[in-house]
């Protein structure tokens, strides 16, 4: 802009365009938390989870003899790149849910918690949410640690608890509306949290 056009510009507009620079400010953001869930958290979890499942055992553990070398690097590798997901997750610095106008999954539907609602509840304890990121790095720190050394021992209850370290962070920031419900079906076995 030419410094020289600037006195043309009446005050009321300069004002309305510093607040619309505000509102426009998460689109600076480089990543969003929904962008992180579903192009590294989801894909990379569903990479793991494709792996046990295609080693369970009868006691829906890891069978070895269903691991083959390759497996085994694999499951490490695939633990270690949504370990570093998840660090992507805790270290976002602001926590913005979504760009203007993205909607989250269930958005639309009753009882669907649209992107404003999460960044609600993200923005209550933002500290409580990178905490739990936190967790689920450390959780495949240590999935990985279990693949390295072929030990389906620990790796099995640890990609079986998976799917609950997950939940625990949607129950709280994600659909904490549900929260009561979902622990009520739990409790009464008709949601199985490890399924
Ligand atoms: C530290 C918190 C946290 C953890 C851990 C977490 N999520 Fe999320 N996830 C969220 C939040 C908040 C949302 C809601 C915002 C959204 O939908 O993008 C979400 C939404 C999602 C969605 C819906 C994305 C969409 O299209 O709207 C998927 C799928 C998902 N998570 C998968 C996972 C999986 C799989 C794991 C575990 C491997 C996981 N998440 C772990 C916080 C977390």
């Amino acid at each position: 802009m030419k410094l020289t056009g600037l006195s043309l510009i009446p005050a009321l507009a300069l004002v309305a365009a510093c607040s619309q620079q505000e509102e426009e400010a998460p689109q600076d953001v480089e990543l969003t938390l929904h962008e992180v869930m579903k192009n590294e958290i989801d894909v990379r979890a569903d990479e793991v989870w494709a792996i046990g499942n295609a080693a369970l055992d009868d006691q829906a553990g890891i069978d070895p003899d269903l691991m083959s070398d390759e497996d085994w690097t694999n499951l490490a590798a695939h633990s270690l790149s949504l370990r570093q997901a998840a660090i992507d997750l805790a270290t976002l610095d602001p926590i913005i849910v979504t760009r203007p106008g993205v909607k989250i999954v269930d958005e639309g539907v009753p009882f669907g918690d649209s992107s404003a609602d999460v960044q609600a509840n993200i923005d209550k304890n933002p500290q409580g949410m990178r905490d739990m990121a936190n967790a689920l790095a450390a959780h495949m720190a240590d999935l990985a640690a279990a693949a390295k050394d072929h030990d389906a021992a620990r790796a099995g209850p640890l990609i079986n608890q998976l799917d609950g370290v997950c939940e625990t962070c949607h129950l709280e920031y994600w659909y904490p509306s549900q929260k009561e419900i979902i622990e009520q079906y739990i409790n009464e076995g008709v949601l199985d949290p490890a399924s």
